[in-house]
């Protein structure tokens, strides 16, 4: 049998209480990591860190607020006293026309889709110290390709990407990686409560929706040492578009 990947190892997964953030909570901890479930929705939160077991608390966190991601990084440590894996799932995404998008509309969802990520991967810096260690950044398909009327989440996912980048050049002496996925359908609330889908203008096969748990595979193959291999490095960075020295 595979050996567990993230055994001794200690994960935040912010967006965890349902959806596809549960999905990789689960599969991080089945193979061995502590978790850290940040959430919106504490009651939530704190009953799938129940479900999973122990070594797994859930904190209430709304990404956007540079000192909630402060406090869980705080409680994070003084629980498992480490974070070697940050995964930036927790995502925000309303819809309306370009027309109506307001200033504070633009900014709530920057805030929890892009800012989000950017003061989580500030605090990785600051605290995975020597050993270094992940940063999985779920981003979208609306990052190359979009729909109507969701112009901030494609813009913020889009930024992700760029994000994604910036974390991997800076964090490449620091032995931080750090990679995205990008999920097309899955089976959640937020695809189901999406109203393009609900009105048919976007058309969804149910053969072609993939599972949180499909995601939650490639999340933990990006987070694990096996995509740190020089081979998976080489592959990054070409697919990064960023020239390396050691091509
Ligand atoms: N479901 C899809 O089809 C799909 C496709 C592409 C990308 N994604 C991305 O995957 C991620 C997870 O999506 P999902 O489908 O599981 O959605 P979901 O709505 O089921 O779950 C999102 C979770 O994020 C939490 N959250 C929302 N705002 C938050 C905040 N400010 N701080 C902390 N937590 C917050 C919610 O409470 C919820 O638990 C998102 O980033 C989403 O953009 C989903």
């Amino acid at each position: 049998m595979m050996e567990p990947r993230f055994e001794g190892r200690v994960a935040i997964v912010t967006g965890a209480a349902g959806g596809i953030g549960a999905a990789i909570a689960a599969r991080l901890h089945a193979e061995g990591a502590a978790i850290v479930i940040a959430d919106l929705k504490v009651e939530a939160a704190q009953a799938a860190a129940t479900k999973l077991g122990p070594k797994s608390i859930g904190v209430s966190c709304d990404v956007g607020a540079e000192d909630q991601v402060e406090s869980c990084v705080r409680t994070a440590l003084a629980c498992f006293g480490r974070i070697d894996i940050i995964v930036n799932n927790a995502g925000l995404m309303p819809f309306k026309t370009l027309a109506e998008w307001s200033g504070d509309d633009w900014l709530k969802v920057l805030r929890v889709d892009l800012l989000g990520a950017a003061f989580f991967t500030k605090q990785a810096f600051l605290h995975f110290g020597d050993k270094g260690g992940a940063i999985v950044n779920i981003a979208s398909v609306h990052a190359i390709e979009t729909s109507a009327n969701a112009a901030p989440y494609a813009a913020a996912k889009a930024a992700m990407l760029s994000l994604t980048r910036s974390t991997a050049i800076e964090g490449r002496g620091v032995k931080i990686r750090s990679n995205a996925v990008l999920p097309g359908a899955i089976d959640t609330q937020m695809l189901w409560n999406n109203p393009n889908v609900q009105s048919g203008a976007e058309v969804i096969d149910k053969k072609d929706v993939g599972t949180p748990e499909d995601i939650a595979a490639a999340a933990a193959f990006l987070a694990s040492d096996e995509s740190s291999s020089s081979r998976a490095r080489r592959w990054q960075w070409t697919a990064g578009g960023w020239p390396s020295s050691d091509q």
